[in-house]
């Protein structure tokens, strides 16, 4: 399955780029996932995301923030 159709980038591709990837940032700009229409993006790195937890057994998703707002 393609997950950039410009670019011609399938989940095959994205998974052998991760094996040795540390980052979504990563495997995006190795793979030039993005850099055409950009449509792509949101939906990629949410996969690039599952691909990277799988290899590591760690949520690599951005953390939220328990910072608490005081006057
Ligand atoms: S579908 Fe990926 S840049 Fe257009």
């Amino acid at each position: 399955m393609y997950v950039c159709i410009c670019n011609g980038i399938t989940e095959e591709m994205v998974e052998k780029v991760a094996s040795n990837s540390k980052s979504e940032k990563e495997i995006l700009s190795r793979l030039g996932i993005g850099s055409s229409c950009g449509i792509c993006v949101l939906d990629a790195v949410s996969k690039i995301n599952s691909k990277l937890k799988n290899k590591t057994g760690q949520n690599t998703s951005t953390p939220k923030s328990n910072t608490a707002i005081s006057n």
